[in-house]
């Protein structure tokens, strides 16, 4: 029995006059997280939303928040993101020299804590990082934007990933890919090992309550 399939709507594509109605349509369609997409225009080239959209979103919903830090310094603003709600943390490995602290941190406040790591950063920091993490985010495109291509290459990583899991009783370990999922490649994902699967255009583009069913309905047939 593999891991239990997630899907988290990216909100980065939502609509953001009309947020709690995209929220509300996600519950509907039977999404599993909202997948908060937090950048600062340093670590990233764009600027999004912060603490505050987090807030603002919680007591809209009973989904988890799987808040994506794409910011510079990210200890520094773990426990604004766990006051305003979050109940997931991805810190990016490329911006942390002490990771296992940061991990360790996030964990005290009884959340779950995972890293992320871009397209073509060394999967290496998911060997050691994995015993401490509750997921981990492999990007599929270059951090910053929705709408962008998949990155094929990463399919091989998150196999690699997936055996390590596996090999080393990690299987509790959910692997997240984020960016580029469609209807259309949903499976191939699935297929190479990964369980949480973010989308936001291929959901907000178009009817999201069947876009989720549909990506859910093309992910649950790999199993
Ligand atoms: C990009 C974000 C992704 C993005 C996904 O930096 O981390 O979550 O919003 O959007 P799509 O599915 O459109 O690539
Ligand atoms: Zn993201």
């Amino acid at each position: 029995m593999g891991k239990q399939i997630k899907i988290a709507p990216s909100l980065l594509s939502a609509d953001f006059a009309h947020l709690a109605d995209d929220v509300r349509k996600c519950e509907q369609g039977g999404a599993d997280l909202l997948h908060c997409d937090i950048m600062d225009g340093h670590f990233v080239p764009n600027i999004t939303v912060g603490p505050l959209i987090v807030r603002a979103i919680k007591p809209l919903t009973k989904l988890p928040l799987n808040c994506h830090l794409m910011i510079s310094e990210p200890e520094k603003y773990i426990e604004d993101f766990v006051k305003a709600g979050a109940d997931y943390i991805s810190v990016h490995v490329e911006c942390q020299n002490h990771l296992h602290r940061t991990l360790s941190l996030i964990k005290s406040f009884n959340i779950k804590a995972g890293i992320a790591i871009n397209p073509v950063t060394p999967l290496n920091y998911a060997f050691d990082a994995a015993e401490y993490c509750d997921f981990i985010l492999l990007m599929s495109v270059n951090p910053g934007f929705g709408g962008q291509k998949f990155i094929k290459s990463v399919l091989k990583k998150c196999e690699i990933l997936s055996n390590f899991l596996e090999t080393n009783k990690l299987d509790n370990v959910d692997i997240e890919i984020d960016g580029g999922i469609k209807i259309e490649n949903v499976a191939d994902i699935v297929s190479a090992g990964a369980n949480m699967l973010v989308s936001g255009s291929g959901i907000f583009d178009g009817d999201v309550v069947s876009n989720i069913k549909q990506l859910r309905a093309n992910a649950e047939n790999v199993k």
